[in-house]
């Protein structure tokens, strides 16, 4: 069979690619697109590319917006991974710069989410208590609408070795609106039906990944596909253009795709944006796939 072949048109393209310069920080430069879905994942620092696409597009572009910043935890303390004690150590991108500039950087990247949503758009931050309270105070001083505060409940998390605490199994996700003037989009009866017929509570138990989605590589902090795709499907609607300032290895991409929304990432990291390619492309690969059974049918 011959392949389809499309040609990218800039001007048409729903998300257009965003030419910057490199920075100290980043080469700022897309490094995956596939327009005939809506797949763009850029190497960049999201403040700068933020930046750039708030001069493009000064009243807002994204239906909505996923970000799992960092959580500030990597100093010193100790976990338990596959029934060894280890170090807390996520990565550089993860440790704290002390209770203030932690919380000037939230406010400096959720400032900028807050003016690419489009007026009626909404936002999810998730995180543990060592950042996600510095995300609320920063959404309220910036005037947004908190919509809810959803547990992720892990039900088999790591031990605590110390025994010192309780065993740290939930994190919380702050849903909000752009402001207060925002009418948000929630897609009440789709969770209602994936909820059994009952009302869907704001405590989610879910499990971690599994190893089928860390079959192409790890990332310390990755989230389960099954909770990003409960958060797209709450508050989107199919095309609807996704951002996700902290990609990690895109698995608000790869829920996107599967839902049949638009992506738009940037992360940092090398190997993560590696890592990222390999899972969109493998599941651009099984949509394709999928419709060409539905065609044939
Ligand atoms: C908590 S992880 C996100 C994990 C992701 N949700 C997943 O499922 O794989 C945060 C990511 O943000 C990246 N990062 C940190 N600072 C960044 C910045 N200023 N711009 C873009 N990415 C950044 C890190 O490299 C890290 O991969």
């Amino acid at each position: 069979m011959k392949k389809k072949k499309y040609k990218i048109n800039d001007e048409e393209s729903v998300f257009p690619l965003i030419v910057m310069e490199s920075s100290e920080y980043s080469p700022n430069k897309c490094v995956f697109r596939n327009d005939e879905l809506g797949v763009w994942l850029y190497h960049a620092n999201c403040i700068e590319f933020m930046d750039r696409v708030i001069s493009k597009y000064p009243t807002g572009k994204f239906d909505m917006i996923f970000a799992d910043p960092p959580y500030f935890l990597s100093n010193g303390g100790i976990t338990c991974h596959a029934g060894k004690m280890v170090k807390v150590d996520k990565g550089e991108w993860d440790k704290s710069k002390g209770p203030e500039l932690n919380h000037e950087f939230n406010y400096e990247w959720l400032s900028r989410c807050q003016k690419l949503l489009k007026p009626n758009g909404t936002i999810w931050v998730s995180g543990t208590h060592h950042v996600i309270h510095s995300v609320g105070y920063a959404m309220q001083q910036l005037g947004m609408k908190i919509l809810n505060d959803i547990t992720w409940e892990k039900p088999n998390p790591p031990p605590n070795l110390s025994c010192r605490y309780f065993t740290h199994s939930t994190e919380l996700i702050i849903w909000a609106s752009k402001n207060e003037k925002s009418k948000h989009r929630f897609n009440y009866e789709q969770m209602k039906k994936i909820n059994n017929g009952k009302q869907m509570k704001s405590v989610w138990i879910i499990p971690a990944p599994n190893g089928d989605e860390k079959k192409f590589g790890k990332h310390p902090t990755q989230k389960p596909l099954k909770l990003l795709e409960r958060i797209i499907l709450a508050s989107t609607i199919e095309n609807d253009l996704i951002f996700d300032p902290f990609a990690g290895s895109s698995t608000t991409g790869v829920a996107a795709i599967r839902l049949n929304r638009k992506f738009v990432g940037c992360e940092l990291d090398e190997n993560y944006l590696s890592l990222s390619i390999k899972r969109l492309e493998s599941t651009i690969k099984e949509r394709i796939t999928s419709f060409k059974f539905i065609e044939s049918l």
